[in-house]
């Protein structure tokens, strides 16, 4: 018997596990994991010698093609997936946004539209719910049935995405009704309004003034509300983009009390703070994302929060604005620069980087971060997330010794800067395979778009 693929030498690492073994991989699955497998009928044989051979990265929080803030994200399905895949990241679960008057099947029809023929890699999606109807509350069912299980929720940007207690509420009952978990983007909105309008009075509009105008006692008290909210409803919930530690001791609490409270962070939390914001003109709109930047502080808890696993997952809010003519819209006025920065390339390298050779935690442990929670939590597991028989090949060769400097000189997002300009990162992906097919060879492209398939995804089962 052959097989279409063997991966050799290399170190299989998983969320539980780390061994020297190879891979075999037929029909786009993995069928054997083992010692010295027969190479002699094998159509591609890897080389991972001095590697480490992971799951793929699946990361749970990408906005591309999106319209926000008067202009559209600069990655499409295409570069967006392309981009992910040069990191390692093989699995992107984006957002369908629910315009106000719109039913969720429009949404979710316009998204999957987006994506169709341009993905070079398997994606799937949350709904965003900017109103909740009869007829919205009755199409969530019907999504989870059709693998859009998990529905994203704002308590911040009045006016234009933020839902009162109430609707919240409601859609909380109905996720834990039909197995949806309910993602919440946990900030105090109204609070934040009152700052924000308060510092355009008194003319402040620099870009740094988008931090300065939302406190961490707003991301601190929604994610409480948040927490509350689901206990009432028996909902699962899961903190989106955590930036602060106000926020890590709400969730660290509820998991205390063994509620299905889950969190993730983002690179930027990790290894930007609000000194990145205080630069020379309107530089500082690179970072202008929310939540923002927070005090350097704040860094070490969120890796301790990774390590003691009160933050489950790490995402990116890949979000990009090109600097020229999409951020500069706001040049005058902070509250007009698109909110969002560019980082779905570099989550693994970040992370790896930061966490593993940082003496945070273990290989497992970021394995575990970037690939196998999300799966889990995300109705994937286990045809996503693990190296495994029967798992979809969707693997990385993983060069945990290269260094790799990151600039927007060398990225593949489609977007003129990077939030990481410069920064020197230790573990790099080189190979990378979607369901077998090579499409990141030694560092080149060798995908194709419309080569990725949209993943209907399993109901809300827990995290382990
Ligand atoms: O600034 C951000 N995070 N932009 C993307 C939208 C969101 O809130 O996740
Ligand atoms: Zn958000
Ligand atoms: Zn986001």
């Amino acid at each position: 018997m052959g097989f279409d693929t063997i991966i050799r030498n290399g170190t299989i690492v998983t969320a539980t596990d780390t061994y020297a073994a190879d891979v075999a991989i037929t029909n786009g699955q993995i069928v054997a994991v083992g010692k010295e497998l027969p190479i002699d009928n094998a159509t591609k044989i890897l080389d991972a010698k001095g590697c480490i051979v992971i799951p793929g990265g699946i990361d749970v929080h990408t906005h591309l093609d999106m319209p926000f803030g008067g202009t559209t994200s600069a990655d499409d399905f295409e570069t967006g997936t392309r981009a992910a895949a040069f990191g390692g990241t093989t699995t992107l679960i984006d957002f369908a946004i629910q315009y106000k008057g719109q039913t969720l099947r429009h949404a979710f029809d316009t998204w999957m539209k987006k994506a169709d023929g341009k993905a070079v890699a398997d994606y799937a999606f949350h709904c965003i719910i900017t109103e909740l109807g009869e007829t919205q509350l009755a199409e969530m069912g019907d999504l989870v049935r059709e693998g859009v299980s998990s529905f994203k929720l704002f308590m911040a940007y009045p006016g234009v995405f933020m839902l009162d207690d109430a609707t919240i509420f409601r859609a909380m009952l109905q996720a834990a009704k039909f197995g949806g978990m309910i993602c919440m983007h946990a900030e105090n909105g109204g609070a934040i309004d009152v700052l924000v309008q308060r510092a355009l009075a008194e003319g402040k509009t620099a870009p740094k003034y988008h931090a300065l105008t939302r406190p961490t006692t707003a991301e601190g008290e929604a994610t409480s509300r948040a927490i509350a909210l689901a206990e009432m409803a028996g909902a699962p919930v899961y903190i989106v983009h955590l930036s602060c530690n106000d926020a890590l001791e709400k969730v660290r609490e509820a998991r205390d009390r063994g509620l299905p409270a889950y969190a993730e962070t983002c690179p930027q939390y990790l290894h930007l703070s609000l000194e990145n914001m205080d630069v020379p003109g309107f530089e500082g709109a690179k970072y202008v994302f929310t939540p923002p930047l927070r005090e350097k502080w704040n860094q070490e808890k969120l890796w301790q929060g990774l390590a003691r696993d009160t933050l489950q997952v790490v995402s990116t809010d890949h979000c990009p604005f090109c600097f020229k003519e999409q951020k500069e819209l706001g040049k005058d006025d902070f509250t007009k620069i698109p909110n969002g920065g560019p980082g779905v390339e570099h989550r693994l390298s970040l992370i790896y980087s930061g966490g593993v050779h940082g003496g945070k935690f273990s290989a497992n442990r970021f394995v575990q971060l970037v690939s196998t929670t999300p799966a889990k939590l995300f109705g994937l597991y286990p045809r996503k997330g693990t190296i495994a028989v029967g798992s979809d090949a969707d693997i990385v060769i993983f060069d945990p010794n290269a260094e790799q400097i990151i600039s927007a000189k060398t990225h593949h997002m489609r977007v003129d800067y990077s939030m990481f300009e410069g920064m020197r990162v230790k573990g790099v992906t080189k190979t990378v395979l979607s369901r077998g097919r090579v499409i990141i060879d030694d560092g080149k492209f060798t995908g194709r778009a419309g080569a990725g398939e949209f993943l209907r995804r399993q109901t809300y089962s827990g995290a382990s």
